[in-house]
């Protein structure tokens, strides 16, 4: 295999937590969702996938803002990490400290929905004074982070859904992409959904397709393919039909933002996830790190839910399918209650919101690790 090969090696690519030497490429280090690389940060391109495994190199924070707004790189944890590298990357080539939080503050609104996006740029933020290699340091902490937390995630989650399921395997309904490629590695919501399935008792995944770039069916049924996964896919509103009819134990969704309160920005159809799930008596879980928790915003009521205007409601994949002028509603991202949440299972704990519990009095456990 060329080395060209090897750089694009789907196997290498999509073996997100696992370390081992590729049979295909023979290479160890696995290439992330996104990170730092020889002066720049590299990312999968995900509006590529599946067909394509195409890795970016940004060089600019102008290219890195547009790849946030098209999708190139997306998932709030992943955005977390595309924050503070964007910020390593500014360090870098901004003298003027008035242009680099001029920049910093445009990279912050570049999605206003997923507060990993801000807390990443704020955090490594706070590191500029100490100079360039500091606020990579901080990126690079960010990223380590991440990558413990989503193992640590999908050990709570995995032990949470054995005492939630009645069942002896597990069907798990899910949206959007929250594996290794919203993340850095393995993911939140199908991070729990992959530590069932090694521990051998996950009977299907069930992810819906998803707006507004078809990231279940794109990036989803990619990531469970290579996982060697089972599951079926769906269109979204079959999602909550198939719900009232028992045909899932579990619902598990990741989260864009937590509010104090426990209300959850997720990907727009999850709101309708959550009902359904009341509605069929089964148990609805978010799964997320504790850096998507927002204790300064009170409630779902005050999240700022993007709206990426008409283009990708009217028409797909470039093709007008509405009539010219239509207008359009196309929010990202929607908000379920606490109320309809069973529970939030963190990196370091899991808070039932649904029965009282809130995320300002349960308190911290350890971050787990095999
Ligand atoms: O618009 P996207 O694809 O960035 O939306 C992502 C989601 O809604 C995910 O569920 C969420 O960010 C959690 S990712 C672990």
């Amino acid at each position: 295999m060329s080395q060209r090969d090897a750089l694009t090696c789907v196997q290498r690519v999509t073996r997100l937590n696992s370390h081992q030497l590729c049979d295909l490429c023979q290479l160890e280090d696995l290439v992330r969702t996104i990170d730092w690389a020889d002066g720049a940060i590299e990312l999968i391109d995900q509006t590529k996938l599946p067909s394509q495994v195409d890795i970016r190199r940004v060089t600019t924070i102008d290219d890195l803002i547009t790849d946030i707004q098209r999708l190139a790189v997306r998932g709030a944890p992943a955005l977390g990490v595309a924050g503070a590298l964007g910020v390593a990357l500014l360090a870098q080539q901004r003298e003027d400290r008035q242009e680099l939080e001029e920049d910093a503050s445009r990279l912050r609104a570049a999605r206003p929905t997923a507060v990993n996006l801000s807390w990443g740029v704020d955090r490594a933020m706070k590191t500029v004074d100490s100079g360039p290699e500091a606020v990579l340091d901080e990126a690079r902490t960010i990223r380590d982070e991440d990558i413990a937390a989503c193992l640590s995630i999908g050990l709570y989650g995995a032990d949470l859904m054995h005492d939630l399921i009645k069942r002896q395997s597990a069907r798990i309904m899910t949206i959007c992409n929250t594996g290794g490629l919203a993340t850095v590695e393995r993911g939140t919501a199908l991070g729990v959904i992959q530590t069932i399935f090694e521990q051998g008792w996950l009977e299907e995944a069930l992810p819906l397709e998803t707006r507004p770039l078809l990231q279940g069916a794109r990036l989803t049924t990619w990531e469970l393919s290579q996982m060697g996964a089972p599951y079926r896919l769906m269109v979204d509103s079959a999602g909550p039909f198939l719900l009232s009819r028992g045909r899932a134990d579990a619902v598990c969704i990741g989260a864009d933002r937590i509010t104090a309160n426990g209300d959850t920005a997720n990907k727009i159809g999850s709101f309708s996830l959550a009902l359904a799930a009341q509605h069929a008596g089964i148990p609805f879980v978010v799964a997320a790190p504790e850096s998507t928790i927002d204790m300064s915003t009170p409630d779902g009521e005050a999240i700022t839910i993007e709206d990426r205007g008409p283009d990708e409601v009217a028409g797909f994949h470039g093709v007008r399918t509405a009539v010219p002028g239509a207008p359009t509603l196309n929010p990202a991202f929607d908000v379920t209650p606490h109320h309809l949440i069973t529970a939030i299972v963190t990196d370091r704990r899991i808070v039932h919101p649904n029965q009282g519990e809130t995320l300002s009095t349960v308190p911290f456990g350890s971050t787990r690790s095999v």
